[in-house]
């Protein structure tokens, strides 16, 4: 593909969001809606990307940054429409001369094969290329009007004529032409319209009156749907679901009830892995082979290695580590831990800041106490060790290799390896007690 430069739109605050972030921030799929326009963006290797801000929008240029390192960012200060929102990014770009794509940030569903597609036909022998769709309610969508088999105008809903509101092929707003044509184009576009705007839209009657080659291509309406409300962020969320668990199962999992879990948009997981219904993965999730996920499992930038059995009930946050075979059970939390091969900690367990060694097992209701209140602190567990039930574990403490920690102990001091730590009440009985007692009653 020649040199292409991108420019996003990304200057609206969605007012119909009721939010307090700018639209193009909010999140679908684990990142926001301008993270995947950018990502698809980004697969194609482009050789500028400016991202066209509205006024004290620093978050959306950071994000922007975050994912293309190089991008540029230019403030809008006022919103003046399309066309003059694209002209904003002319003074980033004026060294630029190969192909540029205007486009919109809030289009989540955008791939790079459609937008590939696109720029290829402007590589191709056409002067500018659209991006259409053949919208189920064409309502509000600007509409193609196509003469000869070629596009000459494209009309806002505001200004179309009656006949023209029945075409139902639509402008998506994805836009491509060079340089050379762009901003001379541009500079001619006036605000003479229902909505006293400068229309991008206008590019195609003046590049067609100029006797340019206009072509446009097509995909499907799912690919363009934009968000203007929390009600169209959900769908959208539906519809990257929809892809994700799709890949998931592409790649050899099995999803018993795919509706239920919940993926992010970087999950990786692996070949002949189970997936029981009501899982979620946050960000930062990746699931090796042959692992299984039950019922109701909470997972957030959590590694689960080879054979790994979790939940149901689990909760894994950020920074566990499960070496092959480990075993996490109900009702317990791992942070920033590492389980060592075939380790098992299967009932209802908090283990933060700590490391399990293999073939360890940890008894139910076992504690890590890592806070004091001030800071996190680290217990270390050998191999093969094996810590009795409803044991708290004050850390920083280490509990050597193939160490005994009795039930119900408060382990404050170093474990030594193979020896047997008790910290806890000594039981006393008293023969004849109860009889005794409930004669008196
Ligand atoms: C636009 C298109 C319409 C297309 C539709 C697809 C124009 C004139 N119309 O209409 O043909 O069918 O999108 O969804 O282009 N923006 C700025 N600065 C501005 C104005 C807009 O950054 O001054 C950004 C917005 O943040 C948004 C995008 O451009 O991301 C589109 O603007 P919007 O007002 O939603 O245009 P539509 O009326 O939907
Ligand atoms: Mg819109």
């Amino acid at each position: 593909m020649a040199a292409t430069a991108f420019i996003i739109l990304a200057a609206g605050i969605g007012s119909r969001m009721a939010s307090d972030q700018p639209k193009v921030l909010h999140r679908a799929g684990g990142r926001s809606l301008l993270g995947h326009v950018l990502s698809a963006v980004k697969a194609l290797d482009p050789a500028e990307v400016c991202v066209v801000v509205g006024p004290e929008m620093d978050a959306v240029a950071n994000e922007a940054q975050s994912i293309v390192p190089n991008a540029r960012t230019v403030v809008q200060t006022e919103r003046n429409g399309t066309a003059h929102a694209a002209n904003m990014a002319k003074d980033e770009l004026s060294d630029f001369d190969g192909t540029i794509v205007v486009m919109f940030g809030d289009g989540p569903l955008i791939t790079s094969e459609t937008l590939s597609e696109l720029v290829s036909v402007v590589n191709g022998d056409a002067d500018m290329a659209l991006l259409g769709f053949e919208a189920a309610d064409p309502h509000g969508y600007g509409r193609f009007i196509i003469e000869n088999g070629s596009l000459v105008a494209i009309r806002e809903e505001k200004d179309a004529s009656a006949v023209e509101r029945e075409i139902t092929l639509c402008n998506s707003g994805v836009t491509a032409t060079s340089a050379n044509i762009l901003w001379p184009l541009l500079a001619r576009v006036g605000n003479d319209n229902a909505q006293g705007e400068y229309y991008l839209t206008d590019l195609v009657e003046l590049a067609a009156g100029d006797g340019l080659k206009v072509a446009h291509t097509v995909c499907s309406e799912d690919e363009v749907q934009g968000v203007n409300s929390r009600a169209q962020l959900a769908q959208i969320e539906a519809r990257l679901q929809d892809r994700y668990r799709a890949r998931a199962m592409a790649g050899g999992a099995t999803l018993i009830a795919p509706e239920t879990v919940f993926l992010s948009h970087d999950t990786e997981i692996g070949r002949d892995v189970m997936i029981e219904p009501n899982v979620v993965a946050l960000g930062g999730v990746r699931i090796g082979d042959g692992a299984v996920v039950r019922a109701f499992s909470h997972l957030e930038g959590a590694e689960i290695g080879p054979g790994c059995i979790v939940g149901p009930y689990a909760r894994l946050r950020p920074g566990t580590r499960l070496a092959k075979g480990a075993k996490v059970g109900n009702f317990v939390e791992i942070k920033n831990a590492q389980l060592e091969q075939g380790s098992k900690v299967n009932h209802l367990t908090y283990i933060g800041d700590a490391r399990i060694g293999e073939g360890a097992n940890i008894g139910a209701g076992t504690i890590t106490c890592n806070y004091d209140g001030f800071n996190k602190h680290f217990t270390d567990i050998g191999k093969n060790a094996f810590v009795g039930s409803n044991s708290a574990l004050v850390a920083p403490v280490k509990i050597g290799d193939g160490a005994f920690v009795g039930s119900g102990s408060v382990v404050t001091r170093d474990v030594p390896e193979d020896a047997l730590a008790l910290a806890r009440g000594r039981q006393e009985e008293r023969p004849g007690w109860a009889a005794r007692f409930r004669a008196l009653q």
